[in-house]
């Protein structure tokens, strides 16, 4: 099927029609009140940016430096964990889209595929893998050493779910603690049958990382339990200092919200953080990632940044980069296009996104992300200048 929606929030509507609902509910939703989730896209909205006009007509590059490398665009493929539940060969086939498009991927420590399917898949473009420290060191030790041989340029170690957030609507879906599918399950995915025989045709998942260990469980359920049960809730900078003398790429801290933090992981010796609330997954009621961001670039000193959750529109990474950010990851914005349309799908995410953000630094007279980096907070209008607009709009005299 080749997706042809106009915007993001079109391939979240066709994913939800393709998906079963708790899979459909465990991508879409958030925390407990989901209060973190809904001001990450809100947040954005509260940001407005300056119209230049007569810039005259220069050619736009919306190439970008972050991580590492110049990318063809100033975003990427951010890790979500069971891609390949939500389409077969999920992983694989966001991947090669990414790839298509001059942007890296990263692979999630959740995901159906390993490392090694995707690059015998022939996804041989730049690969990222995200890392959940175990309470077994041994087994952290083998994610490292596997991404190592998989040629990851970037290992980004997720460090904001030492506790697991509540996720309701996961609750009230049943999926919550499954370790095997039940009947109730069984009969949402019937509803869904252009995904299921998608599913049938792929085979039996499981979960890439672990597979071939009979103590993760037999099924993709137990695995994925019994991973998240392993996550060791006691991580700290201790072991932030042992992946640092342990992983010679380049590492990245993924979940930093406090300047603070952030001046821990450059103390660290991260060569980077991701600012980031897992999507408003985790804990309900912290900030948007958009409005911490300025606070925490002042406080990294030089130390690379960047940003994810809530990113639904060009503007919104022309946002964040002015802000300070060297790149965005996508999450959902992506997923749901995996969903909506495999392959093309995530190419169709990646291209209106791209398209959007052409047409934004043309009409605010920029001709590239560079020149956006260099002006950096002056692209957007002064906070004080929106408030007194929101001010304006309320009505005089009442
Ligand atoms: C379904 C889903 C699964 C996720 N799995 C992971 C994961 O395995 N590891 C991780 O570091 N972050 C994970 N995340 C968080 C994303 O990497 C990212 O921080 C978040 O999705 C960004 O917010 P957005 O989806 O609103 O753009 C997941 C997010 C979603 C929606």
């Amino acid at each position: 099927m080749t997706a042809r929606f106009v915007n993001v929030e079109d391939a979240r509507r066709i994913a939800r029609r393709r998906l079963p609902k708790i899979f459909f509910d465990y991508i879409d939703g958030g925390s407990s009140a989901e209060a973190t989730l809904a001001s990450s896209t809100g947040d954005f909205a509260n940001l407005r940016l300056e119209q230049r006009v007569l810039a005259g007509l220069r050619p736009r590059d919306l190439s970008s430096e972050f991580l590492g490398q110049r990318n063809r665009l100033p975003f990427m493929l951010g890790p979500v964990g069971f891609l390949g539940l939500f389409a077969g060969h999920g992983e694989i086939l966001a991947a090669k889209a990414a790839h298509a498009a001059g942007i890296p991927a990263c692979l999630s420590n959740f995901s159906i595929a390993s490392l090694d399917d995707l690059r015998r898949a022939g996804c041989d473009g730049p690969l990222q893998f995200q890392l959940y420290v175990l309470k077994d060191r041994g087994l952290a030790e083998e994610f490292v050493a596997a991404a190592e041989r998989a040629g990851v340029e970037t290992l980004h170690l997720t460090v904001d779910t030492a506790v697991t957030g509540i996720r309701e609507r996961d609750a009230r879906n049943g999926f919550r603690a499954a370790t095997r599918i039940t009947p109730r399950m069984g009969f949402g995915m019937a509803l869904r049958p252009a995904w299921a025989f998608d599913m049938l045709r792929t085979g039996k998942p499981g979960v890439g990382a672990v597979r071939g260990r009979a103590e993760f469980g037999a099924n993709i359920l137990a695995q994925a339990a019994t991973l998240s049960r392993l996550i060791d809730p006691a991580l700290s900078w201790d072991d932030v200092d042992w992946l640092r003398g342990r992983w010679r790429g380049r590492l990245s801290i993924k979940g930093i919200l406090h300047p603070g933090d952030a001046r821990r992981a450059k103390a660290a010796g991260a060569d980077a953080i991701v600012v980031s609330n897992h999507g408003g997954r985790q804990l309900d009621g912290a900030r948007s990632t958009i409005s911490a961001l300025p606070s925490i670039v002042d406080a990294a000193d030089g130390l690379e940044v960047l940003l994810d959750g809530g990113v639904r529109r060009g503007t919104d990474i022309v946002k964040a980069i002015a802000l300070g950010a060297s790149g965005v990851l996508l999450g959902r914005a992506y997923v749901w296009g995996v969903a909506a349309g495999g392959e093309a799908g995530a190419a169709r995410v990646i291209q209106l996104l791209s398209d959007e953000i052409d047409v934004t630094l043309g009409l605010m007279g920029l001709s590239s992300i560079d020149e956006l980096k260099a002006l950096g907070r002056d692209a957007l209008v002064p906070p004080s200048e929106v408030a007194a607009s929101a001010r304006m709009v309320q009505p005089v005299g009442l």
